[in-house]
């Protein structure tokens, strides 16, 4: 007489992995697209459309840096390159 059946516990231990991986999925689902702002189109930013992304994003910082008219939030994650996080409406 053992006390839990291996097979009840393999059970137990497959629904607990199922569980996890659905809250990976919804969370990853859900978490990128809403936090990261794209590239706005309007008269400040109409020409990096057209342009190469490297050439574009060497002009970025002449308006967002700290003393630019539109500075980086305190928390802005890394800025190495602006318009892979930053993707252009197609
Ligand atoms: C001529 C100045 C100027 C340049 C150059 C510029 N920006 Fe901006 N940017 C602004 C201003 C002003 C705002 C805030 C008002 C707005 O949304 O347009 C802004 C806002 C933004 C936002 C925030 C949008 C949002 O929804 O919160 C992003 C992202 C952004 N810029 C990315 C870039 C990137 C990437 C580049 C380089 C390719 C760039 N900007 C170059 C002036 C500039
Ligand atoms: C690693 C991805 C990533 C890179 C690279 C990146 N950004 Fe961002 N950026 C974000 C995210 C995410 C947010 C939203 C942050 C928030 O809401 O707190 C953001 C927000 C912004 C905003 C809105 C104001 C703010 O600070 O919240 C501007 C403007 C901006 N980024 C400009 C730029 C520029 C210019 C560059 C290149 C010099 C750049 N970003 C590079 C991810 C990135």
């Amino acid at each position: 007489m053992t006390a839990t059946p291996p097979k009840r516990k393999t059970l137990l231990l497959n629904i607990v992995f199922v569980v996890v991986v659905l809250g990976l999925l919804l969370f990853l689902w859900n978490a990128p697209p809403e936090t990261t702002p794209r590239l706005p189109q309007d008269e400040n930013h109409q020409h990096f459309f057209t342009m190469d992304r490297k050439e574009a994003e060497s002009f970025c910082e002449s308006c967002h840096q700290p003393d630019g008219i539109s500075p980086l939030s305190q928390d802005h994650p890394p800025t190495y390159r602006c318009l892979f996080c930053h993707k252009r409406p197609e």
